[in-house]
């Protein structure tokens, strides 16, 4: 008989719940309300997991309640919040997925999950996969950006570096995406608010993150708070069950949000924790989240009939088969076998991936600073910010070990007359400091202005209304530019900051988002030339927040934008056009695309199509480039997005070079959820787009056609 069936038969009821009981430890506060008395509950058998609870003595000693004091000694599961790394932290994911770099997202999540098993983590709840085009949600920062095909490729790198290749290993931890689905979706860009999205959208948008994160192999899904549609995703049968456990066939654990099983009260489709419980339990949940309602309550739910037996008892082999997945009978205190990883190598990685993250929005000839520029003010709410350089979800960070903006530029350019003032704070409406700023500006050769959020200011519970500079910032920032002092700004941000006219008053704008450890050192090597920029945005970046939602793959619509045409789709007051559109980031010097060519324009269905392009560098930098490629499907039996992203390469480019980049097209990119949603390719007239970033003018055209093959029989 096996472990799990063995123990399966020893449990009593109460220790079947327990298995399935997801509690905080409080180490660090996640959510609105907490386990009391866990250490008793643990003793008892009534816990299978604990969260927010890290470092080696306490996890052990919480540990040896489990496997020394419990009947059973069932150990448990240690989750943690890893999103960006965990002593370490790297750049918040959104940031992170700007370097368009799947190797690197791998690499930074294999870091933190090292860190994370040394400190006793078994089980983290990333990489967040919700795909998001409302740059108010405070989330959007955790997440992949507005693209599922980028998110797809996110959350496969992610599940890699996390688990690797087997969840047994020590510096391994289990992945748990989330969250399913469409909390990207929220209402208004309201935290928790219900999504309206068709079934349309969810299977074009917001599934094929979480399928590309099973087909990875994730050891578990967390649902997501919203409801869609008006039923809650912790009770969504269709897609917990139907779509998850039986269409993709995922048979790993399936865990609550925080205290989301007592809310499908609050919701509206329960009338008390007994049903609460029972619609999770039914719909697949396995785990409860701090609610206590399976503990509890389970027991009233199979009383009433409201669940089986055979339910409970299938939920606990999930959990205890990702216990052994993990080793933890073996090896309860797991993390006395991690090896000590490199602490440098750590900080290299942060920096490297800090710096790849950095997107020069635009350059008015100011950067990288120039040799003249002897003496620099830097000014600023988010100069020197320690706390504010890591963002949200920084697990074990310390604000302590972060790099500011004014420390890397003193660090990487001693010689120079660097002088700082605040200017205005971060938040509150005073601009007192504003005069004392532009006499500081007007003594300087260049400016670097430091604005944005406070890390507090996204991430759960952080959705702005107006996402713009918060405070006094923005008379801050015309302030200093009118001094005519050269100005560059960099935007500490967790989301696209709606900033008026700065973009093009400033000499130049990085996007520095919540950079992590490194970040000071990272934006120092871009100002000051050492490191050449190359991060493109993951989400295009609207003017005006009336604009939300705006994303580069829209449908056309019968009255497409015309100048020339009132009675067409656009506003009275705000072109239609983004700021700056998905793909931008410029680097320094120049790059150019010629020649697209494809080895066939006729195809029949089942062929492949060699694409090749030419890339040129001509500017004196050398450069890391990345090349998109979209389709564009101008007549299907269901309108389709003007172009959607289908593949892009990353290249790098010394001065003078011109490379080649090949790839394949396949039938999977030609297919679509069709009228009856379920997967279709069809023959017709197809544009292949590419470019550097998906602005409709920079992108080079070429047409092809998929035909049936005629039939021979
Ligand atoms: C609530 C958040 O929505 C979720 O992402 C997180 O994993 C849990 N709290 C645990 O901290």
């Amino acid at each position: 008989m096996s472990r799990i069936d063995a123990l399966l038969r020893a449990m009593t009821l109460t220790e079947k719940l327990g298995q399935l009981n997801l509690v905080t430890a409080n180490q660090a506060i996640t959510g609105p309300s907490t386990n009391a008395a866990i250490d008793t509950s643990i003793r008892a058998g009534e816990v299978g997991g604990v969260f927010n609870l890290w470092g080696r003595e306490a996890v052990s000693a919480t540990q040896r309640l489990a496997i020394e004091e419990s009947r059973l000694r069932i150990p448990l599961l240690f989750g943690l919040d890893v999103l960006h790394g965990h002593r370490t932290i790297f750049p918040a994911p959104l940031a992170e997925t700007g370097a368009f770099d799947p190797d690197l997202w791998t690499r930074t999540a294999r870091a933190a999950a090292q860190e994370a098993a040394e400190d006793g983590v078994s089980l983290t709840f990333a990489p967040m996969l919700d795909v998001c085009r409302d740059p108010r949600w405070g989330r959007l920062i955790e997440g992949p950006g507005e693209d599922p095909h980028v998110a797809s490729i996110f959350a496969q790198a992610k599940v890699k570096g996390f688990q690797g290749w087997d969840l047994r290993h020590p510096g391994a931890v289990a992945a748990t995406v989330k969250h399913f689905c469409a909390g990207g979706a929220a209402t208004a860009g309201r935290d928790y608010a219900a999504a309206d999205v068709s079934a349309r959208q969810l299977r074009e948008i917001y599934l094929p993150p979480f399928r590309a994160a099973v087909m990875a192999g994730c050891a578990a899904i967390m649902p997501a708070f919203n409801s869609i549609d008006g039923l809650p995703m912790t009770a969504h049968i269709a897609l917990l069950r139907d779509y998850l456990r039986n269409e993709l066939g995922f048979d790993g654990v399936v865990l609550s949000d925080y205290t989301a099983i007592q809310e499908l009260i609050e919701h509206g489709v329960a009338a008390d924790r007994v049903e609460a419980a029972a619609l999770a339990l039914n719909a697949g949940v396995d785990m409860d989240m701090v609610s206590d309602a399976y503990l509890e309550n389970l027991p009233d739910a199979l009383a009433r009939g409201l669940v089986k037996q055979e339910q409970i008892d299938a939920a606990v082999r999930r959990v205890l088969a990702l216990k052994e997945k993990l080793g933890l009978f073996d090896e309860p205190f797991r993390i006395a076998t991690v090896d000590a990883h490199n602490p440098e190598a750590a900080h290299n990685l942060a920096r490297d991936s800090a710096r790849r993250s950095i997107t020069l929005l635009t350059n008015h000839n100011m950067l990288p600073i120039g040799e003249n520029m002897r003496r620099i003010a830097v000014i600023g709410p988010l100069a020197d910010a320690h706390m504010e350089m890591l963002g949200s979800w920084s697990a074990a960070g310390r604000a302590e070990n972060s790099v500011t903006i004014l420390e890397g530029l003193k660090a990487a350019l001693p010689m120079h007359d660097i002088v700082h003032t605040e200017g205005v704070s971060l938040a509150w409406d005073d601009d007192r400091g504003v005069a004392e700023a532009c006499e500081l500006a007007r003594s300087a050769d260049l400016v670097v202005l430091c604005l944005g959020e406070a890390a507090y200011m996204s991430g759960e519970a952080a959705c702005r209304a107006t996402p713009d500079l918060p405070g006094a910032q923005q008379q801050l920032a015309e302030a200093v530019i009118a001094t005519e002092t050269p100005c560059v700004i960099a935007l500490t941000c967790g989301r696209p900051l709606m900033i008026g006219d700065l973009a093009e008053r400033a000499g130049a704008l990085i996007a520095t988002w919540f950079l992590g450890d490194m970040a000071g050192h990272a934006i120092a090597d871009v100002l000051t030339g050492a490191f050449n920029p190359c991060a493109r945005l993951p989400i295009t970046w609207p003017r005006a927040t009336g604009q939300i939602p705006i994303f580069y793959a829209q449908r056309s619509s019968g009255r497409p934008p015309d100048e020339t045409n009132p009675f067409t789709s656009k506003y009275l007051d705000t072109p239609v056009t983004p700021l700056f559109p998905f793909g931008h980031g410029l680097s320094y010097g120049a790059a150019a695309l010629e020649n697209l060519r494809l080895d066939k324009e006729i195809f029949f269905a089942d062929e492949k199509i060699s694409v090749a392009i030419d890339v040129i560098c001509s500017g004196k930098y050398a450069r890391r480039e990345t090349i998109f490629f979209f389709l564009r499907d101008p007549v299907a039996s269901v309108a389709r997005p003007v172009m959607e992203l289908k593949h892009w390469r990353q290249i790098d480019l010394a001065p003078g070079d011109r490379k080649t980049i090949s790839l394949t097209l396949g039938v999977e990119d030609f297919v679509f959820p069709g009228v009856d949603l379920k997967p279709t390719a069809e023959p017709g007239a197809f544009d292949l787009l590419v470019g550097f970033s998906a602005a409709p003018e920079g992108l080079l055209r070429a047409s092809l056609r998929r035909a049936m093959r005629p039939n021979t029989a």
